[in-house]
């Protein structure tokens, strides 16, 4: 007659999650301990772990039949997050832990007993209080990412300190909710940067609609100083948003345990030489790249002209749905993936195309592969596109009329709020209908369109987004209707073509 004990656990795929019931059985016959239920090779990798854990630890390894069973068995699970449910029902298996533990247990084992953090507490801790279950042993690491949710955090350290706590030799008790963050200190200030309105116009006109940002321009200009700034210019995170992000930077093992939920827009700068798998994820088990960890902030491509084009064309799927789909040999796996895009380039290859202030020496050829390295698909989803031109010298020393970014901000989070009050979250995801229902020009603005259209032969792509950029414009000057200044100032952002 075998001995059975139930824990339970939770399953991550991607950011899927599914309670699953850790099940173990010990019988009479050959000391052998068998994980079955689809488990991941890592998952596999936990037999090695629980038994030396276990034993390690001051307990008794069973000498009989151990199985262990993850059901649901069709559901795919990735990692080490069963270690703890699977060594505490073996325990209770063996009588060695006198009471059931009530509630999500996750954590990985070290060899000698002690509990590791896990990647995604988050998403598994909320799925576990969906269903009701508000009650989480952790690891000490990932404590404030489960109380952050509001769920009673026990904190376990060791299988040694958990079992005390299960018997009542020790009991452990749940961690205190962690205080909500405070905005940081950002590094660049827009008072930093001298000179260059039109580019700074054009970030506070990209913080507000959520408008994709280009800058182009000569080296030195100040181009990645101006990116650099836009963090301190985005509103704060809304609450389901914060949320949002934080899960996915909880799956991608990025959680600060002590300001466990983000409270400023994440603000993502990968290099030009990222793979296309640090970019928008992918491996097995799945992890989010930097599309995903840019999720409701923004993503800065410095020196866009030296990506990748087979990296920047991935990046299609998420400009256009906001999320995006790996697919794996172990299922597909969908994160979240709606951010802002800064991107910043020289005209050419030596940079001083178009610069008055030097020569530039790349022949014509060069120059056109060099712009061709960005595709017509991605430049279609960049509404703002600016240059960045030379500062004079005696601009550079002087420091008057220099708007500092909590000025700025204040301005952009006026904007959101009317963007929400007509019932879109930025005016960027404006569709053909939204367009028609929110954008009412004047007379004015009307007549300085038509002139526009005409003599740019602005195809209806370009018309929408120039209406899009002129809201945006008119959003954070406080107007309903769309003033002419607003369709210049549109009109203004579209220097590049
Ligand atoms: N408008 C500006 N105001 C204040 N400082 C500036 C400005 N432009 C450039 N600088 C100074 O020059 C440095 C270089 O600027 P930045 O790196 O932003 O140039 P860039 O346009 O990105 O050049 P590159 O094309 O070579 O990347 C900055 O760190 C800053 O100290
Ligand atoms: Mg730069």
């Amino acid at each position: 007659m075998g001995a059975v004990a139930k824990t339970l656990g939770c399953a991550l795929w991607g950011l899927e999650t599914a309670l699953v019931t850790v099940e173990v059985d010990v019988a009479n016959g050959l000391p052998h301990l068998a994980i079955v239920g689809l488990p991941d090779t890592a998952v596999q990798e936990a037999r090695e772990r629980v038994r030396a854990a276990i034993r390690n630890a001051g307990f008794e390894f069973p000498l009989r039949r151990v199985t262990v069973n993850l059901a649901p068995a069709e559901r795919r699970k990735e990692g080490a997050g069963f270690d703890l449910p699977i060594a505490l029902a073996i325990l209770r298996a063996t009588g060695q832990l006198r009471t059931d533990p009530d509630g999500l247990c996750l954590g990985e084992l070290a060899l000698d007993g002690a509990i590791r953090p896990v990647r995604g507490a988050m998403p598994r801790v909320r799925r576990a209080m969906a269903s009701g279950i508000t009650r989480a042993y952790v690891p000490v690491e990932n404590a404030g990412e489960a109380a952050a949710l509001g769920a009673e955090a026990i904190p376990f350290a060791s299988l040694r300190a958990a079992v005390d706590h299960f018997n009542g030799v020790a009991t452990i008790v749940p961690v205190a909710p962690p205080p909500p963050g405070r905005m940081p200190q950002w590094p660049v200030d827009l008072t930093d940067v001298v000179g260059q309105e039109t580019p700074k116009r054009a970030l506070e006109i990209a913080a507000a609609g959520g408008h994709n940002l280009l800058f182009i321009g000569p080296p030195g200009t100040g181009k990645t100083l101006l990116a650099r700034a836009l963090p301190s210019i985005l509103p704060p995170l809304e609450p389901d948003e914060a949320i949002e992000a934080s899960t996915v930077h909880s799956v991608a093992g990025l959680i600060d345990p002590d300001r466990p939920l983000l409270v400023a827009r994440p603000f993502r700068a990968p290099h030009h030489t990222a793979s296309r798998l640090a970019l928008v994820g992918g491996g097995t088990p799945p992890r989010p790249g930097e599309v995903s960890l840019a999720h409701a902030g923004a993503l800065f491509l410095d020196e866009l002209g030296e990506f990748q084009p087979s990296v920047l064309d991935t990046l299609r799927e998420p400009l256009e749905e906001g999320a995006i789909t790996i697919s794996r040999a172990g299922g597909a796996a969908t994160y979240p993936a709606r951010f802002v895009l800064v991107a910043a380039m020289n005209p050419c290859p030596c940079g001083h195309h178009g610069d008055p202030g030097a020569e530039c020496t790349c022949l014509p050829d060069a120059i056109e592969r060099y712009r061709a390295r960005i595709s017509g698909p991605l430049l279609d989803r960049i509404d703002l596109r600016v240059h960045v031109p030379r500062v004079p010298y005696d601009r550079l020393r002087s420091d008057d009329g220099r708007e500092p970014s909590a000025v700025v901000r204040e301005r952009v989070c006026a904007a959101r709020s009317r963007m929400l009050g007509r019932g879109v979250r930025t005016n960027a995801e404006l569709g053909i209908a939204g367009l028609k229902r929110d954008c009412r020009l004047d007379a004015d603005a009307d007549a300085l369109l038509a002139d526009a259209m005409r003599r740019r032969r602005l195809s209806a792509r370009g018309y929408h987004r120039l209406l899009r950029v002129a809201r945006t414009a008119a959003d954070l000057d406080g107007h309903d209707r769309i003033a002419a200044d607003d369709v210049a100032t549109a009109l203004l952002m579209r220097a590049v073509p």
